[in-house]
């Protein structure tokens, strides 16, 4: 019996396994709006067997874009495209989810193959960023923000839930919040980027409160029997014993109603010492799982299905997300459930292709 094959329910959604599409920028989009491309994209995702397919880092508003080509959800335009991407992703089985942000002072920057850095000043492709504290990333992202005052607070939080609104109009039935990576709500947690003497300042409470307003608002429109999730990077590794407070933020994002956390690293300093390596976020993730009791997944370099499957099996995460592996082998899934030596009729793919598969491999 394969634990990473075995069904996942959180609220009223099921997932055919614990296998998730983790979110991944095409950097694509036209004013935001997703094209042909993303269809394939995540449609291929799907059909390979996945259980749950979450859609990139998709803009709240204009100047929450990381780059131009970054997906947005501040238009009805944008939602129609959307929903074609979601019945793509039903139709293949999987489970569509979104993940919605705001990038902050990461904001304006070039596509990561045309140079990954800010736009520079003058260039009409570019905009003037926001953050809590007018303090720059630094490194290939030397833009100063602008502080953001109380009414630019409220006009972001108030884009997340028109965003949420449209998200669910869609026909998303996972929602994820975008708090990690440096990104606007990561930055307002950090305090290499939160320099505010204000009530979004200072102590774990003030630097809290932009993601659990956040969170609390778009629970009023994301309904109760779908899953609310949210990413965040619970350390910078830089060093600091940073990680008791990540967990205590999680902690309150669940008194806050939040569902299942993806637990990543916060990306706020360009001098955070990283330590890649295989499954490297797991122990943090087990960790932040166990003293919280909140459902959990994360990703980084997990590749291989033995290695995901003891994940899930030894209780480190209840979900295993995979960024690059998919888009080297969409049907990765597949190949897993061969080698875990799962149960044919526990593939779960689109049964077009179970039924051959299954006759090929006694064949
Ligand atoms: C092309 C690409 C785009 C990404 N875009 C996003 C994104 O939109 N949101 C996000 O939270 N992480 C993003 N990531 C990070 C992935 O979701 C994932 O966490 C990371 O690739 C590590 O997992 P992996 O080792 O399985 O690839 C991106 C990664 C890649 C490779």
């Amino acid at each position: 019996m394969s634990s990473l094959f075995t069904p996942f329910r959180l609220k009223d959604v099921e997932l055919r396994n614990r296998i998730v599409v983790s979110p991944m920028c095409q950097y694509s989009a036209v004013e935001g709006v997703i094209k042909d491309w993303h269809e394939v994209h995540l449609a291929g995702l799907a059909r390979g067997g996945a259980g749950l397919v979450v859609a990139e880092a998709t803009a709240v508003s204009p100047e929450g874009r990381i780059t131009p080509g970054c997906a947005g959800l501040w238009t009805d335009r944008q939602g129609e495209a959307w929903a074609k991407a979601v019945a793509a992703i039903k139709a293949a089985g999987a489970v569509p989810g979104i993940q919605i942000g705001h990038a902050g002072r990461k904001a304006s920057a070039n596509r990561p193959w045309e140079g990954d850095d800010h736009i520079a000043d003058g260039d009409p492709r570019g905009w003037s960023t926001i953050a809590p504290s007018a303090v720059a990333f630094g490194a290939n992202l030397p833009k100063v923000p602008k502080a953001m005052d109380l009414s630019e607070i409220e006009r972001v939080k108030a884009d997340f839930v028109a965003a949420a609104r449209r998200a669910l109009a869609a026909g998303f039935e996972w929602l994820e919040l975008h708090f990690a990576h440096g990104y606007l709500a990561q930055s307002f947690f950090s305090t290499w980027s939160n320099k505010r003497e204000d009530a979004y300042g200072g102590d774990l409470e003030g630097r809290g409160r932009f993601l659990l307003e956040t969170l609390a608002a778009v629970r009023e429109v994301w309904p109760d029997r779908l899953p609310l999730a949210a990413r965040f990077g619970v350390t910078e590794f830089d060093g600091s014993d940073d990680l008791e407070e990540g967990i205590e933020m999680v902690r309150r994002l669940k008194a806050g109603g939040l569902d299942l956390i993806d637990v990543s690293m916060g990306f706020t300093t360009p001098t955070a010492q990283i330590p890649w390596g295989p499954a490297f976020m797991a122990p943090i993730a087990e960790r932040v799982r166990r003293e919280t009791g909140l459902p959990a997944t994360t990703s980084w370099f997990v590749s291989q299905p033995a290695e995901a499957e003891a994940l899930v099996a030894d209780g480190k995460v209840d979900l295993v997300s995979l960024g690059r592996p998919l888009l080297a082998d969409p049907h990765w899934p597949y190949r897993a459930a061969l080698e875990l030596g799962v149960d044919q009729a526990a593939w779960t793919l689109p049964a077009p292709y179970a039924h051959w598969l299954q006759r090929y491999r006694t064949a």
